[in-house]
């Protein structure tokens, strides 16, 4: 008799974006009339850049010619996305990154939601708090995170490192032994940074200990301080203790299009289950062969676009217009009397919500302003009294909402 897994079960509540468009339907359906500007999930807006465009259209023209159509790519991307990557994001920054160390794939959430497969049976998982949902979800699907702990605020195995205004939003290694951690910087939600130095303090302890860590650099492009680094691998000794993941998604407008990369070094060696030393890269080959047959052709092209001269130019021209959103959103927020953080390297504006409660700071923005954000508990129990605006909006809406909150607090 089939039986399904009880450990759905153990999930709180819904994914926190369904549940925020949950309500917002709720909301428009008692009020069809309601112009609603929607700073909730990080979805951008700008489309793809020309250069993007014109690459993918030549893609599909090859793909409708019998001399150049194409069917199964390699599992792990084309030679010319990963020597483009390896050469783009990592040689220009003088960092060591080989192209066979490189995974292309159809999203960072998928991977970073898929990691965990490679995990040992009693494998501990520390996380930031607040955190990007996927990272908790996902074990708890996996069934390594135990139950939800009310008193806690969390799941029971799992260990929360809290990022808060009282320790800078930079957080303190475990104090219990744990086997990976996951590490988002620039921070969703918090849209805050670490520096090398702090981040040396994470690969010291995962080296010392034979931890790994799982580096979500999505946000990167965001990054304009020369002292933030870009990758882990800028920071020494990350390259026998992490694995990196990288979105085409925030950094080319490809949410809709689906393009992203994990960076799996060859110098990542872990025992396993059995005892037996093992790759990570070559663990993560296999699975990558056994379960997905490639990014299209298309989209790699498009993706590949991005490293040209012009391409990248139009790129940064786009992850200028969200920062400078970010800056007006900033600006405003604290014109209005709030405390806010994040928004300087980071398309995310992280707010103190008078009073606390994050749901009801939701519901009154909704309701009062039309304006939907994030609410700070929804990323975990230390997002508590904590509310996120993207700044991937429009920059009229920008403006419009910056403006409604300004009116109602005057
Ligand atoms: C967010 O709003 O946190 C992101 O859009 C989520 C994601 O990238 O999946």
């Amino acid at each position: 008799m089939f039986r399904a897994t009880g450990n759905y079960g153990l999930l709180q509540g819904n994914y926190l974006f369904s549940e925020i468009a949950k309500r917002i339907e709720a909301y428009v359906a008692k009020n069809p009339d309601a112009d609603i500007i929607r700073m909730g999930i990080g979805d951008v807006t700008r489309p793809l850049v020309p250069a993007v465009v014109s690459a993918m259209h030549k893609a599909v023209d090859e793909m409708g010619a019998k001399e150049t159509f194409r069917g199964y790519g390699p599992e792990q991307g084309y030679a010319f996305l990963r020597e483009a990557i390896a050469a783009g994001d990592y040689h220009a920054r003088g960092v060591e990154v080989a192209a066979d160390e490189i995974f292309v794939s159809d999203g960072a959430k998928c991977d970073v939601g898929s990691i965990q497969e490679l995990f040992g049976e009693n494998t501990v998982v520390a996380v930031t708090d607040p955190v990007y949902p996927v990272y908790v979800d996902t074990n708890v699907m996996a069934g390594r995170a135990g139950k939800y702990d009310a008193k806690k605020g969390g799941y029971e195995k799992i260990v929360y490192l809290p990022c808060t205004q009282e320790n800078g939003f930079v957080p303190e290694l475990p104090a219990t032994p744990v086997d990976v951690i996951y590490l988002c910087y620039p921070n969703n939600p918090t849209g805050t940074t670490l520096t090398k130095a702090q981040l040396k303090v994470f690969v010291d302890y995962a080296n010392k200990n034979g931890a790994l860590l799982l580096y979500d650099s999505a946000y990167e492009v965001f990054i304009s301080d020369p002292d933030v680094p870009h990758s882990i691998f800028e920071v020494e000794g990350a390259k026998t203790c992490a694995i990196e993941f990288r979105s085409f998604s925030k950094t080319a407008g490809f949410t809709g299009t689906r393009c992203a990369y994990a960076v799996v070094p060859k110098t990542l060696e872990y025992k396993d289950d059995t005892g037996s030393t093992v790759s990570l890269n070559a663990m993560w080959n296999r699975r990558h062969c056994t379960r997905f047959n490639g990014v299209p052709y298309i989209t790699q092209m498009g993706a590949l676009a991005t490293y040209s001269a012009e391409g990248r130019a139009q790129v940064l021209e786009s992850a200028n217009y969200y920062m400078e959103n970010a800056r007006i959103i900033k600006a405003g927020l604290e014109q209005a009397g709030y405390a806010v953080f994040g928004g300087e390297n980071a398309p995310y504006i992280w707010l103190k919500v008078p009073g606390g409660d994050s749901w009801a700071f939701f519901d009154e923005l909704l309701k009062t302003k039309q304006i939907v954000g994030t609410p700070g508990a929804g990323f975990g129990n230390a997002g508590e009294g904590y509310f996120r605006m993207t700044a991937f909006a429009s920059r009229e809406n920008t403006k419009r909402a910056v403006e409604r909150i300004l009116t109602s607090t005057r």
